[in-house]
């Protein structure tokens, strides 16, 4: 009995687990009774039939391998009871992605009320392993761990159209999306520098529009690099995608931004424009005058034929419109536009110009279209300037006001305002040895300081507030290894204030935690940043 009592501490740290991972589970109860030895006879055994639970093992298996080198069996039934990690649908816990995990000297047992709630019991199972290249075995204490998380829309953004990552690193993004409990990729997928998804029926959108000539140098300078970039993903890659993303309980929801930031797309149909054109694939940075024309019944057709092509690959519920930084310049002397805006009777006022309203109008009518093909709509916190329906769910990016408005007026709102969440900033104010970026200043305290969910609301109104997402512009993240270090590590604060209840989160402890999930990402070669 004393022996069973002590057994636990009595092995060297470097070889046992510690549940206290990122982020941390909402109860970890540590019994004080015999560990479970995990070592290469232990099992993987799931229930027989289950193919979501069948994948999920062999992801465990997977993981255990890289981080200790054990190599375990996957099975779908064991003839010995003992020495197995079993994984277990339990239909009694409450929330599709909550778990359980027991841990006593004969098994460890993952339970959810779906696989995907397994699938973070097994994410919080890996990051407990320490990281030892050929363990004999790990010491697994023995505990009860129950965990589910705060926010149901938990997400990261990849911006593909300032630069364009490989399929392989769209996937690397999605594993650490799945490493940190993320459960939605929103994917930015066109906008003034490239369009990057081939559409069937607009051949020109990737064969001209995904490509622009150079790209200036440093900050909009006059020097430009003088070499073409392009880049786009076959609709074929966009379904691989999908599905990776899948596998990992993940929600690929893409973005086709309009009407502003569309030059990759006016470059190729120039008459989708008010001017009529021509127009060039930027290779500067910035907001655009040049937008798609709201006058012009052809641009209605075109994001409709996209939005077809588009729902037919991404089987998201939301499809995200963008509506962001759309100067109505051109509007306000384009015939066609002034023409609808008479003939719908639109009118300006004090809240809001006769411009933002056909916007408004834009945004609601190709928000029917998806309505009645059993899709939402995400747009950018300035959709709210046109008096969208209230059906929108708003994306609050330019500070917290936007989702603060947005759930008074009856929107979900996801918040992602670029105070706390946006990584394409630095993470530092020592700025002389890091690479050129956009500018700001947004460390991982600052990070891991927010709360989504401002007190001004009404409880009722705080139920609009969905959840929480980091973005990644790419202006100057040049390469994948750049932007594993833009989002590693803040993506692990991010993620305690996805899935953390607010008053459980403290700073000094996730700092202490975050220590073995550095060893992760060192293991699997992530570049990350470091405070010098
Ligand atoms: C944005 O950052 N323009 C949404
Ligand atoms: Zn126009």
């Amino acid at each position: 009995m004393i022996v069973s009592i002590c057994v636990s501490s009595a092995y060297a740290d470097d070889v046992k687990a510690d549940y206290r991972v990122v982020p941390l589970p909402e109860n970890i109860k540590i019994l004080g009774n015999k560990p479970f030895i995990l070592d290469a006879s232990a099992n993987i055994v799931y229930a027989n039939g289950d193919s979501l639970l069948q994948r999920n093992a062999t992801f465990l298996a997977e993981y255990v391998k890289k981080s200790v080198g054990l190599s375990l069996v996957v099975k779908s039934h064991s003839a010995n009871s003992d020495r197995n990690i079993f994984l277990r649908i339990d239909r009694k816990i409450i929330g599709d992605e909550a778990y359980k995990i027991e841990i006593n000297q004969h098994n460890i047992i993952v339970s959810g009320k779906t696989a995907n709630g397994v699938f973070y019991g097994i994410q919080t199972l890996r990051k407990s392993l320490p990281i030892i290249q050929h363990a004999e075995n790990v010491i697994m204490p023995a505990a009860v761990i129950t965990d589910s998380p705060r926010f149901a829309y938990r997400g990261m953004m990849l911006d593909v159209a300032r630069h364009f990552f490989p399929v392989d690193f769209v996937k690397e993004y999605i594993d650490l999306l799945a490493l940190h409990n993320m459960n939605t990729f929103h994917w930015h997928l066109t906008d003034d520098q490239g369009w990057r998804i081939e559409i069937k029926k607009y051949p020109l959108l990737t064969k001209i529009g995904s490509i622009r000539k150079h790209t200036t140098l440093g900050r909009n300078s006059s020097l430009d690099d003088e070499t073409p970039y392009g880049g786009f993903y076959t609709q074929q890659q966009a379904r691989e995608i999908v599905e990776y993303a899948k596998e990992r309980y993940i929600t690929v929801i893409p973005e086709i931004d309009m009407p502003g930031h569309m030059l990759g797309a006016l470059a190729a149909y120039p008459e989708l424009g008010c001017t009529g054109g021509p127009y060039q694939v930027s290779g500067n940075w910035g907001v655009f005058d040049d937008i798609l024309c709201a006058g012009n019944e052809k641009t209605y057709q075109f994001i409709q034929d996209v939005m077809d092509e588009l729902m037919d690959i991404f089987p998201s519920k939301y499809i995200h419109l963008g509506g962001d930084e759309a100067p109505k310049t051109r509007w306000t002397t384009c015939e066609k536009c002034q023409g609808l805006i008479k003939s719908l009777g639109i009118k300006g006022d004090k809240e809001c110009t006769a411009e933002n309203r056909l916007q408004g109008y834009l945004v609601s009518r190709i928000e029917k279209y998806l309505n009645q093909k059993g899709r939402k709509i995400i747009g950018w916190d300035e959709i709210l300037e046109g008096d969208v329906q209230k059906s929108a769910t708003i994306m609050s990016w330019r500070g917290v006001e936007g989702g603060i408005k947005a759930s008074r007026l009856g929107h979900d709102a996801i918040m992602t305002p670029v105070s706390y969440c946006y990584f394409d900033y630095y993470q530092t104010d020592k700025t002389w040895n890091e690479p050129l970026l956009i500018g700001g200043n947004l460390n991982i305290e600052k990070t891991y300081s927010y709360q989504p969910v401002p007190d001004s609301l009404t409880a009722a109104e705080k139920k609009h507030i969905i959840g929480v997402q980091g973005n990644l512009w790419t202006e100057y993240i040049v390469c994948p290894s750049l932007a594993e270090y833009q989002v590693l590590p803040r993506m692990a604060a991010l993620s305690e204030v996805q899935w953390m209840q607010y008053d459980k989160k403290n700073y000094a402890d996730f700092r202490k935690r975050l220590e073995r999930l550095l060893q992760v990402y060192k293991l699997y070669g992530y570049k990350y940043f470091v405070e010098k």
